[in-house]
């Protein structure tokens, strides 16, 4: 439900938080493009940035275009950005509205959504026809909230990728997905930079065998392979989402190894940064769900060294028990490892 505790006004922006506000909107916006298949990644920046400077080459004082932050609170804190143009559109003048961002902290308070009826107060005071954006098919969240405020679709791009497309590196992304807080973006080897300096953090290791990859270089060959998302004699299934705070860092990664039998092999990684605010439940909660509408199997099974304590707590919350010793188990434990077992959709659907 939306909160209607606070109020949320909105102030014409200064040429301060002018800067910092492009600053941050160009990588997200060439992310946002790459993600929806428009651009490459290694042109994605320089072509935001010539976006951004195109469209506001006066800064805030740019004709026809209205920046404003909106802030809120009894200190009128800043908590999010609305930008948008007066443009004229099949003989009708309106507002397009090219950017709204509320900062993650301030999020699901109902600030967008007062932004928005304030712009529609604006956009019928200025005798506007209506209000007109876009948003990408990734964007969820955005899309429910447009939906929610009575926007209809006007403009639906679709693409589908071709066989033979992976193996040719040629595959456009395949579309991100979105948790309340988190972006799963299917790992590329594109991701190698950015998660090298997730990887290196030496406590992720205390309770793994391996260590941190040795170099972007040796990430990017694995990550090459596994984009492929199956094993080279196609028998195992090979999933990988990195785990993304919306609009911002990467933070770590969820997957789904399924084996010839059946079987599905689950794991997650956190950067220890952001460990203890739920994030992991909330990716590996996803991860449940999508394998069970996408990638149905009897069985989900996870490793666990016995002294993650933490590791085999959530896998408890999320329906894991530990298997009997003795199980099956195709991948041979150490004696410091433990193997949790959750049922699957496809043993749920005979049940
Ligand atoms: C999209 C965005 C602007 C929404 O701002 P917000 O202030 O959190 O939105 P509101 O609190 O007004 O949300 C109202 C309703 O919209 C929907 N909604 C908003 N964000 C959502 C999300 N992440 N997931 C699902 N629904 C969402 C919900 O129905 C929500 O109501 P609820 O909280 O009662 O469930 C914000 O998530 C954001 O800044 N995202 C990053 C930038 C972005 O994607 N901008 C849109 C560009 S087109």
């Amino acid at each position: 439900m939306v909160k209607h505790s606070t109020v949320t006004s909105l102030v014409p922006m200064t040429d301060a938080e002018f800067v910092a506000y492009v600053e941050a909107a160009i990588p997200a916006y060439a992310h946002d493009k790459v993600l929806s298949g428009q651009w490459a990644e290694a042109e994605s920046l320089v072509l935001a940035r010539q976006e951004y400077v195109q469209m506001l080459p006066l800064g805030v004082g740019t004709p026809d275009q209205y920046l404003y932050t909106m802030r809120a609170g009894p200190a009128q804190e800043p908590v999010g950005v609305l930008w948008y143009a007066i443009q004229e559109q099949a003989g009708k003048r309106q507002a397009y509205v090219y950017d709204v961002l509320v900062h993650p902290e301030h999020q699901r308070q109902g600030h967008a959504t007062r932004a928005f009826e304030w712009l529609e107060r604006e956009a019928s005071a200025r005798g506007l026809a209506g209000i007109a954006l876009h948003v990408f098919g990734h964007n969820t969240g955005a899309r429910d909230l447009y939906t929610r405020l009575g926007f209809a679709v006007t403009n639906v791009n679709m693409f589908k990728p071709v066989a033979g497309a992976v193996a040719a590196g040629e595959l456009q992304e395949a579309p991100a997905l979105c948790t309340e807080r988190l972006l799963l973006e299917p790992l590329r080897r594109g991701h190698a930079e950015e998660m090298f300096a997730v990887l290196a953090d030496p406590a992720i290791y205390d309770f793994l065998d391996d260590g941190p990859p040795a170099s972007v270089e040796a990430l990017r060959d694995r990550y090459t392979k596994l984009e492929t998302r199956c094993s080279a004699d196609g028998s195992q299934a090979w999933l990988n989402w990195v785990l993304r705070l919306r609009g911002g860092e990467a933070i770590g990664y969820v997957q789904a190894t399924i084996d010839p039998g059946r079987r599905c092999y689950v794991a997650y990684l956190l950067s220890p940064r952001y460990q203890g605010q739920g994030y992991a439940t909330e990716a590996m909660a996803w991860l449940l769900s999508h394998l069970a509408e996408e990638h149905p199997t009897p069985v989900i099974l996870a490793v666990v060294e016995v002294a993650n304590a933490k590791s085999a707590a959530l896998l408890r919350r999320l329906g894991f028990e530990e298997a009997a010793a003795g199980q099956p188990d195709s991948r041979g434990l150490t004696p410091s490892e433990r193997l949790y077992v959750r049922p699957g959709a496809a043993a749920e659907e005979r049940s």
